[in-house]
């Protein structure tokens, strides 16, 4: 231990003495000598084609590139001949390959720091197929040689030889040294030079005896007393009386770097030892060439990647796109009822089939469970292209959100999309009324629980009535319905009657073009006056409102057949019965009798009386409700003011074509489709 300590310090003191003095002497100098611990910063060295100092200091004499040569040359040239020198370096070479790789380094003495028509390859970056073996060369060399080349009878493709002016070297031997560290035994270690691990090298010049010796080490052994190569030749006929010391290296059709990490020199005397401690890493790995299979594969993943990316960015762009929206300034100070598309996405599972609970005029109806609150909803989405008029309609929404009352169905809120609107209702369990009027008797044995009872259809009429109360009278401002028929009042769980859909009318209106301003609402709901003024009132909900009560208790819809097959207002039905004293007659018979007679003339004469074709004579919705809750008796109307002949007069009193249609054929009601929404 106290030993090697002391071998450390001398190496350590020897090290910096010699640093200190290295680079201090020029050409001729007697007492020449250097040391480089790595090579960074070490500007000095004549470097070409290859070589170069790497960042950590390596000097990298090859990089891996084919057919390539590279020479480090120290700057000055150095009086030599017929004097003893020595030299030690570590090396490093790194092969694309496990067990192959070419070509070697080569430590020279020569007459010339010009190598430019030295070959790469088995030349080494030293001779050239014309002069290799030309005593004119004045060439001494120790090469590493990693390659087998028969036409210098290399003994093998692990070999260091010593060379003089020729490739073909005057002795040489397998790499490996005498591990005579120890025992003394000096036991041959087989070395590969191309093991990716760094090596030291000690060749010794003796002038007086012309003795050359080489050994060879791994990096972290002691130096062998015994030299791996040795051979007796008078370099004073070789070098000439200046010579450049440096090296040589090239590579051929291998892959191949060739790096020297350390080196030091001395004439007439042992060449310092260099610090290994301060050594530069070799570089773990070999980077990877480009393998035949690479230049394959890489492509492909390449295209890979690349496909991957755009699939990415287009679908990254397509989420983007599918929840993207309309927001406008304006929209802010409604934000609480603004709804995310994406939480509306979310909510009815991408607006799947399976979700859809109906097709309307208007668009499509889904049902959703909002992803946060867990709430049920109903969405509409409302296809709508037109900007006009957007504000006011969305204002008129949230003003709607406000509303409530438990006769309508509660408006959550909206989202806007290009061209689309999404409305956000209250989700009603029991679907609309029109399902449970019309269902055909297989349909009976559904949830639906077939027809409603009378008592189920006077509270419906009667909760309608209030909500419309609320509608006309009871909120902020007035507001108009302009679409009130049976497929638009949903039922809730307790089978209570609400009205939805109001609002969307509007919208409708807003957007229609004053000068052809065309009508909204269904065929058979539609007050005749609207033929004429084209303008929705409180008393035009109210017709259709008696068009409404006539169809709930009636069980038939507002155009109906006759036993002919004639097309029939449903209201000039129950007004002939009157007229014939059979009024009853007209209730709906799926009730089979179970209903209160008084109870049904009464609702049918309100529903008559809503439905007059005078404005004037329809009663306030809040009449209607006292009406049907018998705090008021009905007026007693002349049923036969409702007649045809009555129309007829009205008809010569000049009233418009819709006037005149109304309400006796099928064809002028067909007339009237190009006057309303198209359905
Ligand atoms: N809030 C809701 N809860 C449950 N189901 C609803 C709700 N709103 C609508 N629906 C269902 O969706 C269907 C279509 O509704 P929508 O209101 O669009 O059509 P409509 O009333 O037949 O026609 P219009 O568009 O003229 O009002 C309805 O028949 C109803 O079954
Ligand atoms: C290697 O060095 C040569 C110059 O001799 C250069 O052209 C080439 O790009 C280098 N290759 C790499 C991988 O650095
Ligand atoms: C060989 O090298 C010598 C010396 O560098 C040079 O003069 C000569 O042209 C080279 N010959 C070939 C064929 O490259
Ligand atoms: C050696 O080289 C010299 C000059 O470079 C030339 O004149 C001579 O012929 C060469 N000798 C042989 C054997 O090639
Ligand atoms: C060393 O290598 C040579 C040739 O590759 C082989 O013949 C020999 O057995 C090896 N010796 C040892 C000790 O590995
Ligand atoms: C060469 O090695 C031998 C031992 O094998 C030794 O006696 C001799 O001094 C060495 N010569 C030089 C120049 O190192
Ligand atoms: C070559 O080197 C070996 C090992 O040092 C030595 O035994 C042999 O004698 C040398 N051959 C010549 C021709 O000098």
């Amino acid at each position: 231990m106290a030993a090697k300590k002391l071998v450390l310090l001398r190496l350590l003191l020897v090290g910096f003495i010699i640093n200190h003095v290295a680079r201090s002497a020029g050409a001729g100098d007697d007492d020449h000598q250097f040391v480089y611990s790595g090579f960074a910063g070490s500007s000095s060295l004549l470097l070409d084609g290859a070589a170069s100092v790497t960042g950590s200091g390596l000097l990298e004499l090859t990089n891996g590139t084919l057919r390539q040569k590279g020479h480090a040359i120290y700057p000055t040239p150095l009086r030599l001949r017929g004097r003893s020198f020595s030299s030690s370096f570590v090396f490093g070479i790194l092969s694309a390959y496990p067990d192959v790789s070419a070509n070697g380094i080569a430590l020279f003495v020569a007459p010339t720091a010009d190598f430019s028509g030295a070959m790469a390859a088995q030349y080494l970056g030293l001779l050239n197929s014309s002069n290799n073996g030309n005593a004119t060369n004045r060439v001494f060399a120790v090469e590493l040689d990693t390659m087998q080349n028969n036409e210098f009878r290399d003994l093998s493709d692990n070999h260091v030889g010593i060379d003089i002016n020729s490739l073909v070297s005057v002795n040489s031997t397998d790499a490996g040294y005498y591990d005579d560290d120890g025992s003394g035994s000096g036991e041959f270690r087989n070395l590969t030079l191309i093991s990716h691990e760094a090596m030291q090298v000690w060749v010794d010049y003796e002038g007086g005896t012309g003795r050359i010796n080489v050994t060879l080490a791994p990096l972290k052994t002691r130096r062998p007393a015994r030299p791996l190569l040795s051979v007796v030749q008078d370099l004073s006929e070789v070098i000439p009386d200046t010579a450049y010391i440096g090296f040589s290296s090239s590579t051929g059709l291998v892959s191949s770097r060739h790096y020297i990490l350390g080196w030091s020199f001395a004439v007439d005397g042992p060449a310092p030892a260099i610090d290994i401690a301060r050594l530069p890493k070799l570089p773990r790995e070999f980077p990877k060439p480009r393998s035949k299979a690479m230049e394959v594969i890489l492509p492909i993943v390449t295209a890979a990647v690349v496909l991957l990316v755009g699939t990415a960015l287009v679908l990254l762009r397509r989420t983007q796109l599918r929840y993207s929206e309309l927001r406008e300034e304006w929209e802010v100070e409604f934000g609480p009822h603004r709804f995310s598309y994406k939480d509306l996405f979310r909510a009815t599972e991408g607006f799947k089939n399976k979700n859809l609970l109906g097709v309307g005029g208007f668009g499509k109806v889904y049902r959703g469970v909002l992803p946060a609150s867990k709430c049920e909803i109903a969405v509409k989405r409302v296809s709508h292209s037109s900007k006009q008029g957007m504000k006011e309609f969305v204002a008129e929404i949230v003003s709607i959100g406000r509303m409530q009352h438990p006769n309508l169905v509660r408006l959550l809120g909206y989202c806007r999309r290009q061209g689309e609107l999404l409305l956000v209702y209250e989700y009603m369990p029991n679907g609309s009324l029109d399902r449970y009027l019309y269902s055909q008797p297989q349909e009976a044995d559904d949830k639906h629980n077939g027809t409603l009872n009378w008592v189920q259809r006077l509270g419906i009429i009667k909760g309608i009535a209030s909500g419309l109360i609320y509608l006309h009278d009871e909120w902020e401002k007035v507001v108009v319905h302009r679409d009130i028929k049976a497929s638009n009042v949903l039922l809730d769980s307790g089978m209570n009657g609400r009205l939805g859909d109001f609002g969307l009318a509007m919208l409708y209106d807003h957007t229609a073009d004053p000068e052809t301003s065309h009508v909204v609402g269904t065929i058979g709901y539609l007050a005749p006056e609207i033929g004429r003024t084209s303008k929705a009132t409180i008393l035009t909900d109210v017709f259709a409102f008696g068009i409404f009560v006539l169809e709930v208790t009636c069980g038939q819809k507002p155009i109906m057949q006759d036993s002919k097959d004639d097309q029939l207002m449903l209201a000039d039905w129950v007004v002939e019965h009157w007229n014939r004293g059979s009024l009853v007659e007209t209730v709906d018979s799926k009730l089979q009798g179970d209903y209160d007679a008084d109870e049904a003339c009464v609702v049918l004469k309100v529903g008559l009386l809503c439905s007059h074709p005078f404005p004037e004579a329809r009663p306030t919705m809040r009449q209607v409700l006292q009406y049907l809750n018998g705090d008021m008796p009905v007026p007693e109307l002349v049923p036969a003011h409702l007649s045809l002949q009555m129309l007829a007069f009205m008809q010569n009193e000049g009233f418009d074509s819709y006037i005149m249609s109304y309400p006796s054929s099928v064809e002028s009601v067909n007339s009237l489709t190009s006057l309303v929404h198209e359905r």
